[in-house]
């Protein structure tokens, strides 16, 4: 992470034993009191944990619409302080955290690389990371290693001043509030048409490297009926993990690396670009992959109602001109990635009650 100096690479006693396990047998241990208190997988997020937190998004959303309303939320957390570690690059995750925080009125401190921080002098990201522990009450953790944030949240829980860690990304791993944002964006997509029960969703792209797609394919677990559609070059096929998982909960999947034939049979299409950052050789990935590319003529041979997503940030894979469609939700999904995690906060810090109260 840095040439200057070597990080110190002390081994944590009981780590590897702990990340190898089963993951039923660890999620007690991001529980305090029966509730949730790190974020660290999607698979951590039941139906009722998603309808609730839904709820709460659309509460907050509407309470934010007036001055006074705003007013509320900003009384809600005013006495908590929020730091945001992002050693990867990040404009939407970041700033929806950020103003999700504003939001609530809670305090954010940053650090936005390792290059000012005694990580410099050789402090390992766990110990830079129980350092913030100290200062705040919250850590909102973006990485580019698998498993980081498990990692600090394992860290934290053992000691005397554990402070929640969300996880805004870890590496090609898992990212688990963007699969909550993409699932409320979903749910208010097909609000009139039964929510996302029943679905057919294309996910289409870099499968194997993209984590928005991994987190949001465990997710799909607590909705009925849903189909999945996986389109991608040969080479980013889906992993066999998040396969595993699929056949494990009964949902039905097809792979394809014909996009067209797809294109008129599914509700929704999310877009992915392709993960160079994530490759051997960087260099060396120049094609685009225009066939699994989203074109404005392809608006007229999807469904109605079929949603057009995207984590962002786009590449060539969807078309400018298809933004003015108004089945293009990637901008409303990004907004959505606000409120969401406003609610998540809300949340963690259980005053989701003060936001119902408002509304009784
Ligand atoms: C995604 C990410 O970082 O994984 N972006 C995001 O958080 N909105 C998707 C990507 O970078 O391709």
């Amino acid at each position: 992470m840095n040439g200057s100096v070597e990080q110190t690479r002390q081994t944590y006693q009981g780590w590897d034993e702990f990340y190898n396990k089963d993951f039923d047998e660890k999620l007690d241990f991001f529980k305090f009191n029966g509730r949730m208190f790190d974020v660290i997988f999607a698979q951590q997020f039941d139906r009722p944990f998603m309808d609730y937190l839904c709820k709460i998004a659309d509460m907050i959303r509407l309470l934010a619409q007036t001055k006074m309303g705003q007013e509320k939320l900003r009384h809600l957390l005013p006495h908590k302080r929020a730091m945001l570690y992002f050693v990867q690059p990040s404009t939407r995750t970041f700033l929806s955290f950020q103003n999700a925080c504003y939001i609530l009125g809670l305090s954010v401190s940053e650090s936005r690389g390792t290059s000012t921080s005694s990580e410099v002098k050789g402090e390992s990201s766990e110990d830079t990371i129980r350092t913030f522990a100290s200062y705040v009450d919250l850590i909102i953790s973006r990485h580019p290693e698998a498993g980081f944030a498990e990692k600090t949240a394992w860290v934290l829980n053992q000691t005397d001043r554990p402070v929640p860690i969300l996880n805004g990304g870890s590496g090609p791993d898992q990212h688990p509030t963007q699969a909550l944002l993409d699932i409320y964006t979903l749910e208010r997509s097909f609000e009139h048409i039964g929510g996302l029960d029943g679905k057919k969703i294309a996910m289409v792209g870099d499968l194997k490297r993209g984590r928005t797609v991994r987190s949001l394919s465990y997710l799909m677990k607590n909705y009925k009926d849903v189909s999945l559609y996986y389109i991608s070059p040969d080479i980013f096929k889906m992993k066999d993990d998040i396969i595993n998982f699929l056949k494990k909960h009964d949902i039905p999947y097809f792979e394809t690396d014909d996009f067209e034939s797809v294109m008129p049979l599914v509700d929704a299409i999310y877009m992915t670009r392709i993960q160079k950052e994530y490759s051997d050789d960087p260099s060396g990935e120049s094609d685009t992959y225009p066939e699994f590319h989203f074109k404005k003529e392809h608006l007229s041979i999807i469904q109605p109602h079929c949603t057009i997503m995207h984590p962002l940030p786009r590449r060539y894979e969807i078309e400018v001109e298809v933004d003015k469609d108004p089945r293009a939700a990637y901008w409303r999904q990004e907004r959505n990635g606000m409120w969401i995690r406003a609610a998540l906060i809300a949340y963690i810090f259980r005053v989701e009650s003060e936001i119902f109260a408002e509304f009784s």
